[in-house]
């Protein structure tokens, strides 16, 4: 590895091969150059940190903010809000005393035990759509007949939004995430009547809370708590911004991931126990995982031995980072019995995934269902063709066809 690597600027995010296999630039600059100077799609410079340790450290580091609207960090995209997690309603709750306030309240809902208590309707959601699926038959896709409204039900259930109602949230959800099929028209027209059925939804539960997280915030600020009608909405917002794409890109790669190599699908079948470690593994396999996790280093910090100063946007790739070697051992393999499994797929620290629990159930009911329900299950198409998802931040892919 040439030692001016460091100097040279990469055009990032990296391509890779195909939905199933990392980018090449992983392992090489992980080896050679674990600090990395790349260009964004904005033309913006920053700091790619690859390496488990340093994506762990930049991460878990309370004084790195991940509020790129300060003066100085770098631009992800030359348009505004392409950013799961760089929404309107994430910027505002993203810093500080807000922030954790916020997260202690909406964390009470995602404990393991209480989604626990979800996870027989969430296997009851998996087998009704799995029914539909089937009775239409062989081929089909299992985004559009599974991963994609299967955790958008889910969050219409914490929401306590109705059965009824529930298609609804997919329908808004899909047109305000998915930008490239739709015209900026009705990526408006979705987000308006979002928010205004939103509104009508908050001022039901108002009049009637129930057992849901609205209604759960509702009863505290009752109780004194600074909470108004905006953070009701963006709780909701950012609920939803959260956790249906991610999970439902999850979803769709978890199959193709388990049926690219068939071997891994019929070691599940002979050994169903292993669900638990193969959710953990495909996440740590995930190589499509979109953009990585970006900070504003607001002080000088040392990453890899070299010096990063202060004012630095560095991006933490947890896909890159879940491949090295001097933290996993046989690291580019996929062990499905993989324990302990570390990984960095939910971020780590103060920021990490609030609703990890609800996506390790989602992730592994799906999972155990399929192998129940559709043994013989197998892509219907070659693992190379499988088109990828062009979101910038999540990666995933569009069409994941299936036959059984
Ligand atoms: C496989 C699916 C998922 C993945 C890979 C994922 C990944 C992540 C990551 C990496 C972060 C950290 C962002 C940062 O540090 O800037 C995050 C935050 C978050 N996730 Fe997830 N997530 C998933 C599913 C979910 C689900 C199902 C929900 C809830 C319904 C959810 C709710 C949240 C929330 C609310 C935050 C923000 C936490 C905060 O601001 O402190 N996620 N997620």
């Amino acid at each position: 590895m040439s030692t001016d690597r460091s100097e040279q600027v990469l055009d990032y995010p990296f391509r890779a091969p195909s939905a199933v296999e990392p980018p090449e630039e992983w392992a090489k600059l992980r080896q050679g150059c674990p600090v990395a100077h790349v260009r964004l799609p904005s033309g913006d410079k920053a700091v790619l940190v690859t390496r488990y340790d340093d994506v762990r450290k930049v991460l878990s580091d309370p004084r790195f903010t991940r509020n790129l609207s300060q003066e100085g960090a770098a631009r992800i995209t030359a348009n505004e809000g392409g950013s799961a997690f760089e929404s309107e309603a994430a910027a505002e709750i993203s810093g500080g005393e807000q922030h954790e306030k916020w997260r202690r309240f909406i964390s009470r809902w995602f404990t393991v035990k209480r989604i626990a208590s979800m996870q027989q309707s969430i296997e009851a959601m998996a087998h009704g759509l799995i029914d539909r699926m089937v009775a239409k038959g062989p081929p089909a896709d299992l985004v559009s007949e599974l991963a994609f409204p299967l955790p958008v039900w889910v969050i219409a259930e914490i929401l306590g939004i109705s059965v009824e109602d529930r298609d609804r949230l997919a329908r808004w959800s899909n047109a305000m995430l998915t930008m490239t099929q739709f015209t900026q028209e009705e990526v408006d027209r979705a987000q308006a009547e979002f928010v205004e059925y939103l509104m009508g939804h908050i001022a039901k539960k108002r009049a009637q809370p129930g057992d849901d997280l609205l209604s759960d915030l509702i009863r505290a600020a009752d109780q004194g708590e600074h909470i108004n009608e905006k953070i009701l909405l963006m709780t909701a917002q950012g609920v939803l911004v959260a956790g249906h794409e991610t999970t439902s890109n999850m979803i769709g790669k978890m199959v193709a991931m388990l049926l690219s190599d068939r071997r891994r699908w019929e070691q599940l079948l002979a050994e169903p126990s292993l669900v638990r470690s193969a959710v953990e593994e495909v996440l740590r396999f995930d190589a499509n995982a979109g953009f990585g996790l970006p900070r504003f280093i607001t002080e000088d910090i040392e990453l890899s031995g070299a010096k990063v100063p202060g004012r630095t946007t560095v991006i933490c790739s947890m896909a890159a980072a879940n491949r090295d070697e001097k933290a996993f051992e046989r690291a580019d393999e996929m062990v499905l019995s993989r324990s302990p499994n570390p990984h960095l797929a939910f971020g780590a620290g103060g920021h990490s995934c609030v609703g990890q629990a609800l996506a390790r159930t989602e992730l592994q009911t799906v999972l155990s269902v399929l192998l129940r329900r559709l043994p013989s299950l197998d892509l219907a198409v070659a693992p190379e063709a499988l088109p990828r998802r062009e979101g910038l931040l999540v990666g995933g892919i569009e069409r994941v066809l299936v036959r059984w």
